[in-house]
């Protein structure tokens, strides 16, 4: 039978290139996932993490072979890695973003067996994205896990469903199952059964028979019982269990699970239906680094930049920009029902013949991988912003057709004469509104960005324009009906090169920062949110007389999902403002623009606090506080989550804020935070580590040893903030 082993612990690590009998001494113990390099939040040399490392693990056989063969598999490392075991040379692996596949079996010994792995991390001009000028970071290391897989010589190599005539009442789930045969002639028997939530949906077999050196690729059609579609309010998820076995089902050769969901997804030049139902896609674009690790994020932070996007931001799509991500990232999307755009690797620029044979690689690693995800419903197989390539193009396009003809493909330019052999226009539109489409269906899959970054800490008028931009740009999408929607540039800032950016090496063109927490921008999003799943109301003003041009301030931007607003200056009523439906005419939720405050304001004495009550349908649902005061409350400390696994990579955020009276950021202050650490943890990220906007955040790591965890901040004269994390087995 199959057994997979996560193969994360353990490892050595040394950055530099070391020979396979290099002692062991000039290595240190990591867990995977693991970055090759800690680098500040910014400000720091792109060669850095550019350099070649050694990656070596000692391991005994976790259970006998038993005539199986043992893979190596790998999630992802970056950029280019060959893998010896026993001093065999395995292969090599072009590529950072799709996974691969060693065989151990033949260079396996008793006893104690070595691997030893050498990484690349530069920016290998012959392996997308790299070649030219690139606006994100290929940042290093062995970034994403690892597992060993022992399979019989006959085995299922690949398994994939997806559901037929989901919206008829006769649907039925397509199987489509690759059986391997790396051992004698063998007959047998496939059995699929396929559970919801609620219990079996359906079941069949079928025969197969594999001749040995060969695979085949059989189809099973499921009838499925009392299905419960996948939707973005209700993702209701299957199981399809696979077992390979002797047609008298008394040996069962492999076993595998997959999880999918039903739904039926299409782009039309009427606009983008999910089963039978329009949706206008509102979505922004995801990198997938963080701030000093890279990309060597674990599954719980990749998991939750999807649960901020869906909860915090309110999107319906997150491009996955520009780069197959994390299957963590892609499986939370799959459970709380977030679209997906997911695209191969690449920047603008087009390589040579091998560089584009290894772009049709990465079109069919990506979909292999990840076909099975219902939250995927477009696949982008151009390289981003790059020139026409007919032929290349072509190719890309076919193989994503021939191995998922179930989805569109979609390809990203910012010319509009481009020519379309896509089923989806894709278009980065710079021109600060939505221009006309020159094609259909069509999605507008970046905007804004360049055209107006802004940091968290820039000055009041700008973070307002920075937000309205990405509201009209909403607003424009919610009024065309010839355009399926809008992805913004981008959910979170990242870290890039020193051709793009502030020069600091980050881009700040997120509605987020790079730490994932909010400027106003990302409020315009949250405030689409619908009002039955939970009341927004964000006041995007830092309330102070002297902050503007000209000074005042307003006009005064309310972020909500509120029909109408009351705004109490002090103890007394200013108006009651409704969304601004004249500016906003589309959006579900306009701003509300608050005015009248010039004269108060004239006078320092009269600066008196805001307070601004939401109504829905008459009714006060929900209340926010605006300071006068503008004076440092507290010092806050807050970790996304209090237990961790022991696991020597596992991590979670911590977030810290000088705050006022009401909870609110103090966006110029910039006081520098103190942390202490104990237990068997260690603080990733600066110490001491000063406010950026009033608010950053550093992280946590997990030793492999359980235990308490205590972080403690300090800063000025405020009283300490403390938290506590457990840190125990699985
Ligand atoms: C686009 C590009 C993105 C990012 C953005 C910045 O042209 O596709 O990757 O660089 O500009 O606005």
């Amino acid at each position: 039978m199959r057994a997979v082993y996560p193969f994360n612990r353990g490892w050595l690590f040394a950055p530099q290139d070391l020979p396979a009998d290099a002692p062991d001494a000039q290595f240190t113990r990591v867990s995977l996932p693991h970055t090759n390099i800690e680098l500040p939040l910014h400000s720091f040399d792109n060669a850095d993490y550019q350099f070649i490392s050694t990656y070596r693990q000692r391991f005994t056989l976790p259970e006998a072979l038993a005539g199986r063969r043992l893979f190596l598999d790998f999630d992802g490392a970056m950029t280019v890695y060959q893998v010896w075991l026993n001093g065999v040379l395995l292969g090599e692996h072009k590529g950072g973003y799709t996974p691969a596949s060693f065989d151990l079996t033949d260079a396996l010994r008793d006893g104690e067996n070595v691997l030893h792995v050498r990484l690349d991390s530069s920016e290998r001009p012959d392996v997308p994205p790299n070649g030219y000028v690139v606006d994100y970071l290929t940042f290093g290391g062995i970034y994403r896990e690892v597992h060993l897989r022992y399979v019989e010589p006959l085995h299922i190599a690949d398994a994939w469903a997806h559901g037929e005539g989901v919206l008829t009442n006769a649907p039925h789930a397509q199987v489509l199952v690759t059986v391997r045969n790396d051992g004698v002639a063998a007959r047998a028997v496939l059995a699929v059964t396929i559970r919801g939530e609620a219990g079996e949906a359906g079941s069949a077999q079928a025969a197969v028979s594999v001749a040995p050196g060969r695979a085949e690729t059989i189809a099973i059609r499921v009838p499925l019982r009392d299905l419960r579609l996948w939707r973005l309010e209700d993702p209701a998820l299957y199981r399809v269990d696979i077992r390979l076995r002797t047609p008298d089902a008394a040996v069962t050769h492999d076993a595998v699970e997959v999880r999918t969901g039903f739904r039926e997804a299409r782009f039309t030049p009427e606009g983008f239906f999910l089963n039978g139902e329009k949706i206008k896609v509102v979505g922004l674009n995801r990198h997938q680094t963080y701030p000093f690790i890279g990309g060597a994020a674990p599954a719980r932070m990749q998991r939750k930049d999807a649960d901020i996007l869906k909860h915090e931001l309110g999107v319906n799509l997150a491009r996955t920009s520009h780069y197959p991500q994390s299957p963590h990232f892609l499986d939370r999307c799959d459970e709380i029902g977030l679209l997906v755009f997911e695209e191969i690797p690449g920047w603008q620029s087009i390589g040579d013949e091998e560089w584009k044979d290894l772009s049709v690689q990465n079109v069919e690693r990506m979909i292999v991988r990840d076909r099975h995800h219902p939250s995927i419903v477009l696949w982008g197989v151009r390289i981003n912003e790059s020139p026409d390539d007919e032929y290349f193009y072509r190719a890309t396009n076919a193989r994503a057709r021939e191995l998922d003809p179930t989805r569109q493909t979609g390809g990203v330019r910012n010319f509009q004469e481009s020519q379309f052999l896509e089923d989806v226009f894709t278009y980065n539109d710079f021109s600060n509104t939505i221009l006309p489409p020159s094609q259909t269906p069509y999605l507008v899959t970046e905007f804004n960005g360049h055209m107006f970054p802004t940091k968290s800490y820039d000055c009041e008028e700008h973070q307002v324009e920075h937000a309205l931009r990405h509201a009209r740009i909403q607003d424009t999408s919610f009024g065309m009906e010839s355009i399926t929607g809008a992805i913004g540039w981008c959910a979170f800032d990242y870290n890039t090169h020193r051709e793009f950016g502030a020069g600091d090496r980050i881009c700040h063109h997120g509605v987020s920062d790079i730490f994932r927490l909010p400027k106003f921008a990302a409020w315009v999003y949250e405030s689409q949110i619908a009002p039955a799943v939970r009341p927004v109301l964000r006041v995007a003003s830092f309330w102070a007389f002297g902050e503007r041009e000209g000074a005042g301030t307003e006009p005064l931007y309310v972020f909500t999902n509120c029909d109408e607003i009351a705004v109490y200056k002090g103890g007394s009523l200013h108006g009651h403002f409704r969304p601004d439906r004249e500016q906003f005419p589309h959006l579900p939720h306009p701003p509300v623009k608050v005015m009248g405050f010039s004269q108060f304001q004239m006078f320092a004495g009269l600066y008196e606090p805001l307070r601004v009550v939401g109504y829905r349908d008459g009714e006060a649902v929900i209340e926010e506080h605006i300071s006068a005061r503008g004076l440092p409350a507290a010092l806050t400390l807050q970790a996304d989550d209090d237990a961790l696994l022991a696991d020597g990579a596992d991590m979670t955020r911590l977030v810290f804020r000088i705050v006022d009276e009401h909870g609110h950021r103090m966006p110029f202050c910039t006081a520098v935070v103190q942390f202490t650490l104990e237990g068997p943890g260690t603080l990733v990220g600066e110490n001491p580590f000063p406010l950026v906007g009033g608010q950053a955040a550093v992280y946590v790591r997990a030793g492999e040893t359980p235990g308490e965890i205590r972080v403690t901040a300090r800063a000025r004269t405020l009283p300490p903030a403390s938290v506590s994390i457990r840190s125990g087995e699985a």
